[in-house]
């Protein structure tokens, strides 16, 4: 049972409500706990004694709305998370966009929600390694974690983040240094960290291949769809979209085709 004296039923109403609207992230009495617990810790980095004075101040300033947003995200990722994906990425996805992208050697990428820069790494890793020349590439990564961004951004990752990254990768594209690995910066060069919030629009047109996993599942039904139809309109007339291997777009109305391969399942745009 929550402490009322804290966090009232009123105020996890209005502190849901208004995520809700600012992100599409959905709290449920469910995960109330862990709303609480960031709660805590925002009110002693902030020197505020009560919610009510939290709130206040998130509503009417945009960076403590940013930086507590970015405090209620779970990043957790990895390097080459899902094979599978990455499988069907090479055998699949790229040759079937080099049949599609006749005279545009381009791939344009958009890894949404890409935490602390893991996913695009490993897209451009594996990109560099299987793409033949002239074709090229260029990643979008965004987050709405400013301090995601930041680690993403420097790409240095401990020892124990590179779990996963194969040898021949790992000498490839990092430097060895104090207490982990560097990306090199011609690895970086190919990407481009930015702050988006999926509740928006990006811009974004034409874009070849969107990877959003493991984001749409904190968000409910109707801020899902949303999100999935904006990446409709960013995408390019024949391009793909991953999202996480626990998330589906099943019984959502999308104008996406689902397509299984051998590798994974993911989705495409056919028009
Ligand atoms: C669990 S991580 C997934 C990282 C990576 N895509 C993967 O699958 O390993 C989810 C990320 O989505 C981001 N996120 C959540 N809501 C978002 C929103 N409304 N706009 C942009 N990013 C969001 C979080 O900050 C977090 O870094």
């Amino acid at each position: 049972m929550a402490d009322p004296v804290f966090f009232s039923d009123a105020d996890f109403e209005l502190y849901k409500a208004l995520i809700y609207r600012e992100s599409g992230i959905t709290f449920t009495t469910t995960n109330r706990s862990i709303l609480e617990s960031r709660l805590k810790e925002q009110l002693r980095t902030l020197g505020l004694n009560s919610v009510k004075s939290h709130y206040a101040r998130i509503s009417t300033n945009k960076e403590d709305l940013k930086s507590f947003l970015d405090s209620i995200t779970t990043n957790l990722t990895r390097f080459f998370r899902n094979q599978a994906h990455f499988d069907a990425l090479e055998h699949y996805v790229v040759p079937e966009l080099m049949k599609i992208k006749q005279g545009n050697n381009i791939i344009r990428i958009w890894s949404a929600g890409c935490s602390t820069g893991e996913e695009p790494y490993t897209i451009a890793m594996l990109l560099s390694e299987i793409l033949p020349p002239p074709w090229k590439y260029e990643i979008l990564a965004s987050d709405i974690s400013l301090k995601c961004l930041m680690t993403a951004k420097e790409g240095f990752y401990a020892d124990s983040r590179i779990v996963g990254v194969p040898d021949n990768y790992l000498k490839k594209y990092f430097d060895k240094v104090d207490g982990g690995y560097k990306v090199h910066a011609d690895l970086m060069s190919r990407i481009r960290f930015d702050y988006h919030n999926l509740a928006n629009d990006s811009g974004q047109r034409n874009l070849d291949l969107v990877f959003c996993r493991n984001v749409i599942i904190y968000f409910d039904e109707t801020a899902q769809t949303a999100v999935i139809n904006r990446f409709w309109d960013s995408m390019a007339g024949k391009s793909f979209l991953f999202i996480g291997h626990s998330e589906s777009l099943f019984g959502m109305k999308t104008k996406f085709d689902f397509v299984k391969t051998e590798w994974a399942t993911f989705y495409r745009k056919n028009l």
